[in-house]
């Protein structure tokens, strides 16, 4: 009786807004805003209102709109922004005080005396100004100062300053607004790389000298061509354990134009994994996309050639990125049933002892969620194991064993996690491993010795590599005049001085950490003393 009351999510729930799913879990969904479209498109200002509970100022906030001249203020902009988001329950966070960029000429000609009160007076006038306004609730004071190798960049304010204006910057705003929360904002440091990393560093530096540093931005300006930065999570969470708020402040996701269904099915899984890493994590307060539609994106204007970077397009209809964002944060719940297309047959390629490549054609998603990936397995009978995984349609097996014959197939996975059919599968075998240690080790010991002869037993084989090994092959050397009489366990064949002890037929799979043993009897002149030496396994 009581089941009558258990209600299926209704089609309301799920079609929910954007922000109603973010706000359900604890984060925001935010669009940077242009002001002109605000201003006089109605839909542009629809959708601003409806989907986001976030807003940041694309522009409106910058030093050359918000102080032209010198101590000269201009809110216009800016006010219009917060105004918006204060009669749309939204919060601001501010977009930017010290950049290198869009930041007036009489700025950067300052001496180091005059450039420092400027930053001061620039950061306490802007600040200061939303300081009691419940709707800017955060701040970017100090935005890009990594160069694209994790120096400091030599803009204007380090080469008229030195690094000490971060800090500065910082305690101004905190001296401007107590309650703001204040962060440091770059791009490229979305993954773990020498830039991020060294931001983690002078993030953890700033917060042990007490400079009020709350929150870190990774911008997110990602492009379907250079890959996924699948590190993203790991990366936010090792900032969180320095004590900060983690978000992500500007994303978009590029791809060279024309504009395809493949290329927005890649696009929405990027969409859905940026969600997804932030939903995955604590200290993420939530995303912010660089703008919502096509109509208005900075992408065409800076990278040539590329476009698209949005969630809706110029014509305000969502795109597949949309529902990727959308079903994220509404918990991953989804109506798509429909699996990929079948990927094509892989095509192998550097086979080697352990590892081989393989690309083959991709994969469509038109079910909703988006293609996600791929995932690569061995043919092998009752269950296939799975050999690895890609977001692309390539990938590069690794931990194979040597000289074993693989049929692989591939299977494209879409968002909501379903399998497309089983492509044709390839055949390979890999080669037989180098020479010295291949990932397996020999040692053989002396049983028994007589004047003329003598019993090696056990030769000990062990599996020291990370992954199972179906054959193995040692070699050790025979002194000379020395000449085999028997083995056992292994098969045995002699050229020069060199023996080759191949595995039996029943002692050959050996998992990680796994070993066997095999022997044999030698005969040797009257009166010589000498046994093999050199066991080598591979
Ligand atoms: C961009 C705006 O989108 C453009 O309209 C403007 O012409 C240039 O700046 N990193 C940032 C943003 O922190 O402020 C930039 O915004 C994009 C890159």
């Amino acid at each position: 009786m009581f089941a009558a009351f258990l209600l299926p999510a209704t089609s309301a729930d799920a079609s929910a807004p954007l922000r109603t799913h973010a706000a359900a879990r604890g984060k925001f969904i935010g669009a940077a805003l242009a002001t002109n479209p605000l201003a006089n498109e109605t839909a542009y200002r629809n959708i601003a209102a409806t989907e986001f509970n976030q807003v940041t100022a694309e522009n409106a906030m910058k030093w050359d709109a918000t102080e032209p001249n010198p101590n000269q203020f201009n809110f216009s902009g800016a006010d219009a922004i917060v105004n918006f988001a204060t009669q749309n329950n939204q919060q601001v966070h501010g977009h930017t005080l010290v950049w290198h960029s869009q930041t007036p000429g009489w700025v950067q000609g300052l001496g180091a005396t005059a450039m420092r009160s400027a930053m001061q007076n620039h950061i306490s006038q802007v600040v200061g100004r939303y300081a009691d306004n419940a709707t800017v609730v955060s701040w970017d004071v100090v935005n890009e100062v990594f160069d694209d190798n994790g120096g400091m960049r030599t803009s204007f304010w380090y080469n008229t300053l030195g690094q000490s204006y971060i800090a500065d910057a910082f305690r101004a705003a905190r001296a401007a607004d107590p309650d703001a929360r204040l962060c440091i904002n770059d791009y490229n440091v979305e993954g773990i790389n020498a830039k991020s990393t060294a931001m983690y560093n002078l993030v953890s530096s700033l917060r042990q000298q007490n400079v009020p540093v709350d929150c870190v931005g990774f911008q997110g300006h990602l492009a379907i061509q250079y890959g996924f930065p699948n590190d993203l999570q790991q990366n936010l969470q090792r900032f969180a354990a320095l004590g900060v708020q983690v978000r992500i402040t500007e994303l978009d996701v590029r791809m060279q134009m024309p504009r395809d269904a493949t290329k927005d099915a890649t696009q929405a899984t990027y969409y859905r994994n940026v969600v997804n890493a932030c939903l995955a994590v604590t200290a993420c307060a939530g995303v912010t996309i660089w703008g919502f539609t096509d109509k208005y994106s900075w992408v065409p204007d800076t990278f040539q050639g590329q476009g698209a970077a949005l969630i809706y397009n110029e014509n305000y209809q969502q795109k597949p990125s949309y529902t990727a964002v959308h079903d994220a944060l509404a918990g991953g719940t989804t109506t798509d049933t429909t699996p990929p297309t079948t990927p094509g047959t892989p095509a192998a390629s550097n086979v080697t002892s352990n590892s081989a490549a393989l690309t083959w054609t991709a994969s469509t998603d038109s079910g909703g969620s988006g293609l996600a990936g791929y995932n690569v397995y061995r043919e092998q009978g009752a269950t296939d194991p799975l050999l690895g995984q890609s977001t692309t349609n390539s990938i590069t097996l690794t931990g194979l064993s040597p000289e074993t014959p693989y049929q692989v197939y591939v299977r494209a996975r879409d968002g909501a996690g379903n399998l497309s059919g089983n492509s044709p599968t390839a055949a390979f075998t890999t080669i037989a491993g180098p020479g010295g240690n291949g990932g397996c080790t020999a040692t053989g010991t002396v049983q028994n010795q007589w004047n003329n002869g003598y019993v090696v037993q056990p030769v000990t084989v062990t599996n020291t590599g990370t992954s199972a090994k179906s054959g193995w092959t040692v070699t050790f050397t025979l002194p000379a005049g020395h000449q085999i009489t028997g083995s056992w366990n292994a098969s045995l064949t002699v050229s020069g001085q060199t023996v080759t002890a191949r595995n039996a037929s029943h002692n050959g799979n050996l998992a990680p950490n796994a070993g066997t043993t095999f022997g044999f009897q030698a005969g040797r002149p009257n009166g010589n003393t000498q046994t093999p030496s050199g066991y080598t396994c591979a």
